[in-house]
């Protein structure tokens, strides 16, 4: 077998056979199939597509490409989330240790940054020694001490996919639904896990931009999650606007950390109930929503959830001394506060023009193996929905320089736009797949 075969044979519409799709991913692993080819091909998968089929056979190479987990001696019943990708979505270093702390185990891998979408691991590296980068017998042995693991990729779980992730970033190949459903089925099964809540983003600052698209991928990962034997559920949820106020590393671990102190926005502290409640119930952990979600506001309200989170954090070497007193943490050079031009009600709040003009001031990648600027991002202050005044303080730049702040200020003041008449708020859920 080629590889270029295999890629003219995806260019030109044709479904590969699970050989084929093995060959490659195998190839691209072991560093005989060379990055120009794998993005090649995953261009034509992204033009042309992939079958149910292919799209399992692509996720089971990915799995196998590496080692999996077996969490059975750590844990009785292994449960995970998984978002598509958003924009301020840094849900799981809420519901993680939330969940955790309801009785539920939980050990995550998680990505970085893709595309204009942030990843935990970026914003977990931002604490001070936290390492992600864990043995299997770390990972192990801390879930079964803790109850929580939020590691990245190792070479050893899905390694493809770390690879075509990476890969993806910085090819204009991300936003694909057998892409995207095989890349997180992929980890999810490989690090183990028995339940898996999919929280799948639509809208302007999502991969899916309609809600037909959110169905198609949900069905898609529950299905494959079905068929490898696992439980699973999809919430589509609302990303036109980002979610919660911070987009940015440090500013999103620090809105973490006030939301399970209970003081965090209340629409990001809603998602992440949401989410919590799905968990708990396919975890067992409780009857139905009514009692997952009395479970989940309890552990946010009597600390247990935060107590976890710094027991997360010093489980991997961060220093808990930052979370604890998050002033610690650094500043962006220039912080700007950028009031509204106008009056009236905020009809949009574009997540997407936000994820990318933060991916600019240094929050993401522009090339593989760009450094990450931790302290760099966003506020985001208001949401649709909300009636402001002219002057009212609107959003705030924490930029590297002057020229990125002037640039960000521009292209901020565009992604808002304002209504003469109320507008309604978004939902937080739109509908939820099993
Ligand atoms: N999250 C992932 O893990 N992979 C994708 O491709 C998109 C979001």
């Amino acid at each position: 077998m080629r590889a270029v075969d295999i890629i003219i044979k995806k260019r030109d519409g044709l479904e590969l056979t699970k050989e084929e799709i093995e060959f490659f991913v195998r190839g691209f692993t072991d560093g005989s199939i060379p990055d120009y080819q794998a993005s090649s091909w995953a261009m034509a998968v992204l033009l042309k597509g992939m079958t149910p089929q292919e799209t399992t056979d692509l996720t089971m190479a990915m799995v196998n490409s590496g080692e999996t987990l077996d969490l059975s001696p750590a844990v009785p019943l292994a449960v995970d989330k998984h978002s598509s990708g958003g924009v301020g979505d840094k849900t799981t270093l809420v519901v993680e240790p939330l969940v955790a702390a309801c009785g539920l185990p939980v050990g995550k891998m998680s990505g970085r940054g893709l595309g204009f979408t942030g990843g935990t691991l970026d914003k977990m590296e931002s604490i001070p020694g936290f390492r992600v980068n864990l043995t299997q017998e770390e990972f192990l042995s801390q879930l079964k001490e803790i109850g929580l693991v939020l590691a990245g990729q190792t070479a050893i779980l899905a390694p493809a996919d770390g690879k075509f992730y990476a890969l993806r970033d910085v090819s204009g190949t991300v936003d694909s639904i057998p892409l995207i459903a095989s890349s997180i089925m992929s980890k999810k099964i490989a690090a183990g896990a028995q339940a898996i809540v999919l929280d799948v983003k639509i809208g302007l600052g999502a991969f899916m931009a309609t809600q037909e698209e959110a169905k198609d991928l949900a069905k898609f990962m529950v299905d494959i999650a079905h068929l490898a034997g696992r439980k699973a559920v999809a919430l589509i949820s609302d990303m036109n606007q980002p979610l919660g106020i911070a987009v940015g590393n440090i500013l999103e671990v620090k809105e973490a950390i006030n939301t399970l102190q209970g003081r965090g926005p209340a629409s990001f502290r809603e998602h992440c109930l949401d989410v919590a409640e799905q968990m708990l119930i396919l975890g067992e952990a409780a009857a139905d929503g009514n009692e997952a979600r009395e479970k989940a506001v309890q552990a946010l309200k009597d600390g247990s959830a935060w107590m976890k989170f710094v027991e997360l954090v010093k489980a991997q070497g961060g220093d808990a001394s930052y979370v604890e007193d998050p002033d610690k943490f650094p500043e962006a050079v220039i912080i700007e506060v950028v009031t509204s031009p106008e009056a009236g009600y905020l009809s949009q709040i574009h997540a997407r023009i936000v994820g990318e003009t933060a991916v600019d001031l240094g929050a993401g990648r522009a090339k593989k193996d760009d450094q990450i600027d931790h302290t760099v991002g966003i506020e985001i202050l208001r949401e649709v929905g909300d009636r402001i005044n002219a002057g009212d303080d609107l959003f705030i730049i924490h930029a590297a320089n002057q020229a990125d702040l002037d640039l960000a200020r521009e292209r901020l003041l565009k992604a808002h736009k304002w209504s003469d008449s109320p507008v309604d708020r978004l939902p937080l859920v739109y509908d939820i797949i099993r």
